[in-house]
Order: C-alpha cells, then sequence, then structure tokens
C-alpha cells in the first residue's frame, strides 16, 4: 500500500500564517491556557484570547448562561481580567508557551481603544494580530455599540492603526445590523487587515416560573450551531464586499461547517460554543480536512477554496 500523500493544512490570513486553519474564538477559550492539557493552544492555527479591556471587568451578575436547543445565550459581560494583568501574566505565559496569540480588545471610545492598542504595541512578547471587538454593548455610553455603526467602526479602526504597526488589526463585526458588507468596508477603508464575521446574535429567554428574562440585562448573545447560516451568509456577504481576508465564526462544529465557511470566503475559521461541547472537535476537524484534501488529490487548502469560491460568484 502506497503512503498517505501528506498534505498541508497551512493557512494564510492576509500577512500572517497559520499552521492551519483554525482559531479558538474569543471568550470560548480563556487566555489560551486553561484547557491544558485537554485541549492545547498549539492545536489552534492561532488563539483568540477573551476580549481585554483597560481596566479589569467583573461581569454581569450570574445566571450568564442558558442552554437554547441548538446553542447557548450568554451575558458574561465581558469579564476579564484588565490590561495590566494581562501584560503582567497571561501574555508572558502564552509567550513561554511559544504561543503568539491574537489579542482581542474592547474599550469605550476611539481613543481608550487606541490608548490599549498603544500599551499592547509596546508590550515584548510576540503578538499574531489585534482583533477589535466592536460588538461590546455594555461598555459604551447609552449602550451603543461600534459594529452598527459604520463610521464608528472606521473612527476606531483608523485609531488603532495608527497606534498598532506591529501586526495585523482585525475588525470583529456584529450580524446585528442591516447589511454587514457596508460595515467590512468601513473597517477595510480605515486599513483593517482583515474582518472577523460573526460576533453572537441579540436574543433572550423567558423563565416562565418568574415571567422574567434570567439575566440581569434581559437580552444576551446568541451562538452555537443555531447561528451558523447566519453567520455563513455574513461570511459570504463580507467576502464579496471587501479586498482583505475574511476570519469565519458562528456556530461551526463540524468539518462541514469548516469547509463551508472557508467556501463562501473565509481564510479561517474560529471555534467558539463548539469547543464547550466537544474539547476533541478541533484535533478531529483538522484530521477530517486533512481526509478531505487527500481525497480530492490536494496539497493544500488553496485549490479547494479557489474551486468553492468560483463556484458561488
Ligand atoms: C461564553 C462566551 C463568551 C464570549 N466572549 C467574547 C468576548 O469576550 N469577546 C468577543 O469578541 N466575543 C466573545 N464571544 C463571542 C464568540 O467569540 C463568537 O463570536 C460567538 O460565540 C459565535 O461563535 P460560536 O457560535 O462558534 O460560539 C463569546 C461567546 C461566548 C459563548
Amino acid at each position: 500500500m502506497s503512503e498517505p500523500r501528506a498534505v498541508s493544512l497551512a493557512a494564510q490570513v492576509g500577512e500572517l500564517r497559520l499552521a492551519n486553519p483554525l482559531l479558538a474564538a474569543s471568550g470560548c477559550f480563556g487566555y489560551g491556557l486553561e484547557c491544558d492539557p485537554l485541549l492545547p493552544p498549539e492545536t489552534f492555527g492561532a488563539v483568540v484570547t477573551k476580549t481585554i479591556t483597560p481596566l479589569a471587568r467583573a461581569g454581569n451578575p450570574m445566571p450568564r448562561i442558558a442552554e437554547t436547543p441548538a446553542g447557548m445565550l450568554n451575558s458574561i459581560g465581558l469579564e476579564n481580567v484588565g490590561l495590566a494583568a494581562f501584560l503582567a501574566d497571561k501574555l508572558p505565559a502564552l509567550a513561554a508557551r511559544g504561543v503568539a496569540p491574537v489579542v482581542s480588545i474592547a474599550a469605550g471610545s476611539a481613543e481608550e481603544f487606541a490608548a490599549l492598542a498603544g500599551r499592547l504595541a509596546a508590550a515584548p512578547q510576540a503578538i499574531a494580530a489585534l482583533e477589535l471587538n466592536l460588538s461590546c454593548p455594555n461598555l459604551a455610553p447609552h449602550g451603543a455599540n461600534f459594529a452598527t455603526d459604520p463610521l464608528a467602526v472606521e473612527r476606531v479602526t483608523r485609531a488603532v492603526k495608527d497606534v498598532f504597526p506591529r501586526a495585523p488589526v482585525w475588525a470583529k463585526l456584529s450580524p446585528n445590523v442591516a447589511d454587514i458588507g457596508l460595515v467590512a468596508r468601513a473597517a477595510e477603508a480605515a486599513g483593517a487587515d482583515a474582518v472577523s464575521a460573526i460576533n453572537t446574535l441579540v436574543g433572550m429567554d423567558i423563565d416562565l416560573a418568574t415571567g422574567r428574562s434570567p439575566f440581569a440585562r434581559v437580552t444576551a448573545g446568541l451562538s452555537g450551531p443555531a447561528i451558523f447560516p447566519v453567520a455563513l451568509a455574513a461570511v459570504y456577504r463580507v467576502a464579496q464586499s471587501v479586498r482583505i481576508p475574511v476570519v469565519a465564526i458562528g456556530g461551526a462544529a463540524s468539518t462541514e461547517m469548516v469547509l463551508k465557511f472557508l467556501a463562501a470566503g473565509a481564510s479561517a475559521v474560529q471555534l467558539g460554543t463548539a469547543l464547550y461541547i466537544d474539547p476533541g472537535l478541533p484535533a478531529r476537524v483538522l484530521a477530517e480536512l486533512a481526509d478531505a484534501l487527500r481525497a480530492r488529490g490536494c496539497a493544500d487548502l488553496k485549490p479547494l477554496r479557489a474551486q468553492w469560491l468560483e463556484a458561488s460568484r
């Protein structure tokens, strides 16, 4: 019997080279080392950290999670250790492991975003990219959400790009808009190196015993397989709207879903909620992706992506 053909799963998001196209989504993999050794960070092409804010945040009151038929609702409220502890503890711990994370950041204004990015620009450790979490309704005044306003996206992205030349800047967009393609174009115009799509959808639940939402903030963010078709449409729309790469996020829970994201134009795919259900998923998807390449006689992902993209136009 002949040896199985060697295939490469290497992926590229703009200038950033990744050993494989799977990333851990922000908020679903802590600061990268919490799941070790069950799910080592090196399994992923890159790890996106929990969103960091200028100051530590305790997050919203409990309960903060509820299951839905095909996903989950969360109202974590950006609980995080804050920039100082991230720089002192989390980033050095990842660096000691040889992991350069995609650092997710959020703040209440373009100026605050820039100040945060500036501090990260001065960090001695490697950073693969910055991901701007532009959908942080709990932070901005009056619950405003940058990602619903193309001008705000442009302002924040430009402010960060001005102070963070050392690695690519990705703008993470919200699906809770009329046309995500327009917002993606605003990010591109401001110099974003890639667009990450999508964050959670607005959802809610009602506890029939109390007649109230279980969440203090009433609505919450829906994630998981339930949002996959929405995410796929968003990724496709963004890929048709901009020239910069798209990083897909939203409900991916199987090799087929990852392949569909790549077919829709994504350069890489983040796994989020699915990691809670099955920490073995990334390794299995990578093995199945390699099998899919071998079965089609492809040495890497490029010809497959090109073929799908061509067919989808
Ligand atoms: C518990 C939880 C916490 C999250 N925290 C963040 C966060 O801090 N920053 C962020 O940009 N996205 C956060 N997200 C959104 C995910 O990164 C992702 O965009 C979303 O869950 C859709 O992907 P999925 O369906 O694969 O989980 C969070 C999601 C969950 C479920």
